[in-house]
């Protein structure tokens, strides 16, 4: 089986496209309008953005915060971005090249996070969110999403694996969760509250080289404050 590392060219890849300015689309998901309106306050706070992909939330997240530290593996993807960023001449977007296992920030410098859509996509998202804990500083919130069991990619892909896992389109790890297990591997990390963990679902538009049809997703996203 393919580790981490060796899948984040086939992600890279992923955003060579022939049809579309942009892989996962134009305006940004949903519930992230909730959860801005609940945990932040506007204009105060820097933000870090781990997987800003190409850049859907980060637009949004650039009209709400002082800074927005956005990273992905990809360049690629920070390509497309970083085009973005200058169609809607924003200037307080800083990209920047960066594996969430090893991120070069000092422990305690980031104020927020964002990690939407990468730990479904990681074999030790534990390991993954206690490095964004040791990055942030205490008060500060991390928000991230994992993939729920209801997702309709679980029931559309038929290359599954052990444990709610599949190898999406043969090259891709995407791993499902239970509300309860989400719970129980919160209670394993370190130096923060848990403040709410809630099931979404949301429609998306066509993504090339994925579904290339409207449909919809189903995460659980989590909040979590560094104590
Ligand atoms: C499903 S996309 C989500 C992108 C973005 N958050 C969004 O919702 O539009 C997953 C992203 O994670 C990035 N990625 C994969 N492994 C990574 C890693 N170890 N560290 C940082 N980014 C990674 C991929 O390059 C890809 O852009």
């Amino acid at each position: 089986m393919m580790n981490d590392e060796e899948q984040i060219s086939n992600w890279d890849s992923s955003y060579a496209l022939e049809n579309s300015d942009h892989l996962w689309g134009e305006s940004h998901v949903p519930y992230l309008d909730n959860i801005l309106s609940e945990y932040f306050t506007k204009n105060n706070t820097n933000i870090l953005e781990i997987p800003s992909g190409d850049g859907r939330n980060t637009i949004k997240l650039s009209g709400f915060f002082e800074t927005v530290i956005a990273c992905d593996t990809s360049q690629n993807a920070l390509n497309i971005l970083k085009q973005r960023i200058s169609r809607y001449r924003l200037d307080n977007v800083v990209v920047l090249s960066e594996n969430i296992y090893d991120l070069s920030f000092a422990d305690g410098y980031l104020e927020n996070v964002l990690c939407w859509d990468l730990l479904s996509h990681l074999r030790d998202p534990k390991g993954a969110i206690e490095i964004l804990v040791r990055k942030t500083s205490i008060g500060g919130i991390i928000i991230g999403s994992l993939l729920s069991v209801g997702d309709s990619t679980f029931s559309e892909q038929h290359n599954h694996l052990e444990d709610n896992v599949i190898m999406y389109n043969n090259k891709l790890y995407y791993k499902y969760y239970e509300l309860e297990q989400i719970e129980s591997m919160f209670k394993t990390v370190s130096n923060v509250s848990v403040e709410n963990i809630v099931k979404v679902s949301w429609l998306e538009g066509a993504h090339e080289g994925f579904r290339e049809y409207e449909h919809t997703h189903e995460s659980y996203v989590f909040v979590l404050k560094k104590r």
